[in-house]
């Protein structure tokens, strides 16, 4: 700011090349970049006088008496008039600018003092490539890449996405402390181009930040969906479904056919899911309509699992290149079509014939919408049975899949839980939803298949406003990766972490409710999940049903030593080969 930097053939060239050609200022600028203050005090005198030298003095002129007597505005004014003949606004544009100089340089001071004092430092994490920062170190198997980068890191490391920066999570400790101790910070999700189509992401349980709308959903889902009163009312609609279930089995055992574990956990999960929401079967194989409903749900499930560009670099957003967003319009577009159907149906009176008043989800709603339209708009079901189903079709039955598979690896395991079975349920009993309680090694089988394989091995949730955790930054805004694959497998935490042992749970008071870090499938806080209940109540009656009264032969070539174990990353972690067995029965 000292006039003396001001050199005369400086002020020459800007002069210049200011009076003749004011457009240019920009460009000068640009290009020096500390005497602003000169380079404006020149321009404006160049607009009111047009003498080099007399500009020059004025600027002199003015500096030292800014230097000499910083207070005495009056002489200033009247020295500065008398030199360059200017108007008084013109005086009040310079100690404008130089007071919002000073104020401006008092702040950033500041700033970098606080900073100083209260340093933001990020979690570590790989060094970024430029442009994709860390994208490619995903690969295929994101899960496993990051678990991996953890050993080098840490529990708690920084990445960037593209754009997009984040942070991993891969401890139950530190999970504890970002999802429990600092829940209210965590507890939004970055929202994915995917189902920002036809604007579902407004309306939509998962995807919504943590604010009103979506607590009055979570009431609604936690009071009326997945309340103990209404799942023990709509369990003869999921008996029935088991029962068409084990009709399959037995079929397949009596023509020595194997059963497409995988299917078959598709379609009863997805009939245990509509019986439970609107008393309709949408999982029947031998339906159209069924068959096209399973099309669209799993045309749902993979466009979200897909890795999309406009996530890790929001510019291309508008674009869509992959064309995700644009094919999950007619996915969502047909998923919210059906559901609107329904609702108008039964609005009309018109029911399923299985179905009793009051009994199932939709009534629920349709009740709340009738009585307290605020809480949930008629327009908003569609959105939230669309979440329920994309949400709690795949993650059950993949996780059905994923135990049937590890018992037909482990056979002793096998016999042990038909034991328990045979001791407690009684041969050739039906198994009820009540009888999971008094099933200790069922539940531990279960168990112990979520810690291997989470359904959502990665969850996503993102920081609202800066944060620290463990003295690390978590910026503003930063995606949040818990890596619930890689806490599930922590050597730390857990003995022989790669080796399926349900025994490990016996006599364990730890449980999946969210409470216990090291096994969390179901995430934690107030975000976790609130199928929760349903899931685990599906998931123990479909295994313990396919397992009571059934013996089990893979098919020839596959023996428990060489089964195919690949996963296939996605919005769920799948099997990568389908699962395929004979039953026989017993
Ligand atoms: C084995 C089965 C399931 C697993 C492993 C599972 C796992 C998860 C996980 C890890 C989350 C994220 C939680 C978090 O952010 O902390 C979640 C969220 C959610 N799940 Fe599940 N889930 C399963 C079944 C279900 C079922 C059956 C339903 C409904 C019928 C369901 C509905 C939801 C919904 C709506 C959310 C979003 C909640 C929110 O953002 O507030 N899930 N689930």
């Amino acid at each position: 700011m000292r006039i003396s930097a001001c050199t005369e053939e400086y002020f020459n060239q800007c002069a210049t090349v200011l009076a003749t050609k004011s457009k240019l200022l920009s460009a000068c600028f640009t290009h020096m970049t500390w005497p602003h203050g000169q380079l404006i005090i020149i321009w404006e005198l160049q607009t009111f006088t047009h003498n080099h030298r007399r500009a020059r003095e004025a600027i002199e002129d003015f500096w030292s008496c800014i230097q000499t007597n910083k207070t005495n505005n009056r002489r200033l004014i009247h020295r500065s008039k008398g030199v360059a003949g200017t108007a008084m606004d013109y005086l009040n544009f310079l100690l404008c600018l130089v007071l919002a100089w000073v104020a401006i340089y008092f702040l950033l001071s500041t700033a970098k003092k606080g900073e100083a004092a209260n340093p933001r430092i990020l979690p570590p994490g790989p060094s970024p490539l430029p442009i994709f920062g860390n994208l490619f170190i995903l690969g295929t198997k994101p899960h496993i890449s990051l678990t991996e980068l953890a050993r080098t890191y840490g529990p708690l490391m920084s990445l960037q996405l593209g754009q997009v920066p984040t942070v991993v999570i891969s401890s139950a400790i530190v999970a504890k402390e970002a999802l429990q101790k600092n829940d209210i910070s965590f507890s939004s999700r970055t929202v994915s181009d995917a189902v920002c189509a036809l604007n579902h992401h407004q309306s939509s349980i998962v995807w919504l930040p943590a604010a009103a709308q979506w607590r009055n959903l979570r009431k609604i889902c936690n009071s009326h969906v997945f309340s103990n009163s209404r799942l023990e009312s709509s369990q003869n609609l999921r008996r029935d479904k088991v029962k068409d279930l084990i009709s399959h089995v037995q079929k397949c055992s009596e023509s020595g056919m194997a059963v497409d574990i995988g299917q078959a956990a598709f379609t009863t999960t997805s009939n245990l899911l509509s019986n439970t929401f609107f008393s309709v079967d949408l999982g029947d194989p031998t339906s159209e309509f069924a068959r096209e409903f399973k099309g669209v749900v799993r045309g749902v499930v993979d466009e979200t699992g897909k890795p999309n560009f406009a996530d890790y670099f929001p510019l291309l957003r508008k674009m869509d290149p992959q064309g995700i967003r644009r094919r999950m319009s007619i996915h969502f577009g047909k998923l919210l079509g059906l559901f609107n159907n329904m609702i108008n149906q039964r609005l009309q009176g018109k029911r399923p014939s299985e179905s009793t008043e009051g009994n199932d989800v939709l009534d629920a709603l349709l009740g709340i919408n009738q009585e307290k339209s605020e809480e949930i708009e008629q327009s908003n079901i569609p959105h939230l049975l669309l979440d329920l189903f994309t949400a709690g079709t795949d993650t059950t039955s993949s996780t059905l899949e994923w135990a049937m598979t590890e018992i037909l690896r482990n056979p002793g395991k096998l016999n042990k839980a038909q034991a328990e079975l045979e001791e407690i349920i009684g041969k050739g009993n039906p198994v009820e939803e009540p009888d999971i309680s008094r099933l200790p090694y069922l539940q531990a089988i279960v168990k112990e298949t979520l810690r291997l394989h989470p359904a959502v091995p990665l969850v996503v949730r993102k920081v609202d406003s800066d944060v620290k955790l463990f003295n690390y930054t978590m910026p503003k805004n930063a995606q949040v990766l818990v890596n619930l694959w890689a806490i599930g497998r922590d050597p730390e935490i857990w003995e022989e972490p790669n080796t399926f042992k349900p025994e490990r749970f016996l006599g364990s008071e730890v449980d999946v409710k969210g409470r216990d870090f090291e096994l969390i499938p179901f995430g934690a806080g107030r975000r976790i999940c609130p199928g929760l209940t349903l899931a685990t109540r599906m998931i123990h009656l479909m295994l313990a049903s396919l397992i009571h009264g059934f013996d089990w032969k893979l098919e020839a070539g596959v023996s428990p030593e060489n089964m195919d174990m690949e996963e296939r990353f996605g919005l769920t972690l799948e099997k990568a080969q389908r699962l395929r067995a004979i039953p026989v029965r017993v």
